[in-house]
């Protein structure tokens, strides 16, 4: 390169600083392509994921509680909308625990769980304002459904008993002349809520103890069905063996369609009827209807005591 053409590019660069990049483009693209041929027969390990994966702090979310099945009994509306000591003693003990922390122990909606709260926990002792009212029934109906767009949750796993004990003592305490239920109110909240039919509620348990007796269960099948494999195929020469690979094309299948039903168990009747019935998906074939009385005897007698 002679000195004057050296300078027009060196004059061209100072006006173009980017015309470096297209000077140096030739060994770019040779630089990338011999990173590229240099990784390429490595591209197997590279793809290969070598960072442990990261199993992020699971998202503790509190289980199901154990809770027995449990029958409330009837209530008679009438005789529990009468404000006995007993119930008000109830409660009392119920609303110290679970409300005065919104709605105060005065009951001027003041407690200290109140803060924020928007709108602001009922305060009993004001006649204004209510939404269901200040009668046995409409205390009762808040509680069962909770009151919309507010800090009220229903409280509708108390029961019946409790809901009308609390409602005695907010009444008893709280309110000054509280009205009086008619009949039909009193009527119209045991049709409501069913209350003289009474409940059953289902008992609960944690999830997992759940998933687990149910992975114990299936553990507890697969072991059975092994154990009939191996049996049959230890004693293979047996009559009973023999019989068993004759109608099936997959026997784990067979004895796995056996063992997660139980109709066929009652009777050796319902046990034909359950074999001959989708033989194929159940892993038998079209051998099953030539057995004769003594072979279905040999088969439902071994396979009843095995799984
Ligand atoms: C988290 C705070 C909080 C707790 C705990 C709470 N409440 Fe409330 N309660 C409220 C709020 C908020 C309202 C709604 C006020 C409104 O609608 O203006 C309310 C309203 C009520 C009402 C009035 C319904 C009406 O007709 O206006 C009653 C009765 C009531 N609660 C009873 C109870 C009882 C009994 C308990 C305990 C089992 C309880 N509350 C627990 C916040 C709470």
């Amino acid at each position: 390169m002679n000195d004057s053409k050296y300078k027009e590019k060196l004059e061209q660069l100072k006006d173009n600083p980017g015309i470096i990049f297209g000077l140096l483009y030739p060994y770019i693209i040779v630089i990338i392509l011999g990173v590229g041929l240099y990784y390429l027969p490595l591209i197997s390990k590279v793809t290969q994921q070598k960072v442990p994966p990261v199993i992020s702090e699971p998202l503790v979310v509190a289980d199901l509680t154990v809770q027995k099945p449990r029958t409330i009994p009837p209530v008679d509306v009438f005789e529990i909308s009468k404000p006995t000591p007993e119930l008000i003693a109830k409660g009392e003990a119920l609303y110290k625990t679970t409300c005065a922390s919104c709605h105060g122990e005065e009951g001027a909606g003041a407690g200290p769980a109140s803060v924020g709260l928007n709108p602001a926990p009922r305060n009993f002792t004001k006649k204004e304002g209510w939404t269901n009212g200040e009668t046995i029934s409409g205390i009762y109906m808040s509680l069962q459904d909770g009151i919309a767009n507010s800090g009220m949750i229903a409280y509708d796993f108390l029961t019946p008993e409790e809901k009308f004990g609390l409602a005695h003592y907010i009444r008893s305490k709280f309110i000054t002349d509280p009205p009086v239920d008619d009949e039909m109110e009193l009527f119209g909240l045991d049709i409501l809520y069913d209350l003289s039919a009474g409940l059953n509620i289902p008992g609960q348990m944690p999830t997992e103890f759940a998933m687990q007796l149910i992975a114990e269960k299936h553990e507890y099948k697969f072991d059975k069905i092994y154990a009939a494999i191996e049996d049959i195929n230890t004693d293979k020469d047996s009559k009973t063996s023999q019989l068993l690979k004759s109608i099936t094309d997959d026997l784990q299948l067979a004895l796995s369609a056996l063992e997660n039903s139980d109709i066929w168990r009652g009777s050796q009747d319902s046990f034909v009827r359950f074999l001959t019935t989708n033989v194929n998906q159940n892993g038998f074939n079209g051998k099953i209807f030539n057995l004769n009385n003594e072979e279905w005897d040999t088969l439902y007698n071994y396979l009843i005591s095995a799984l």
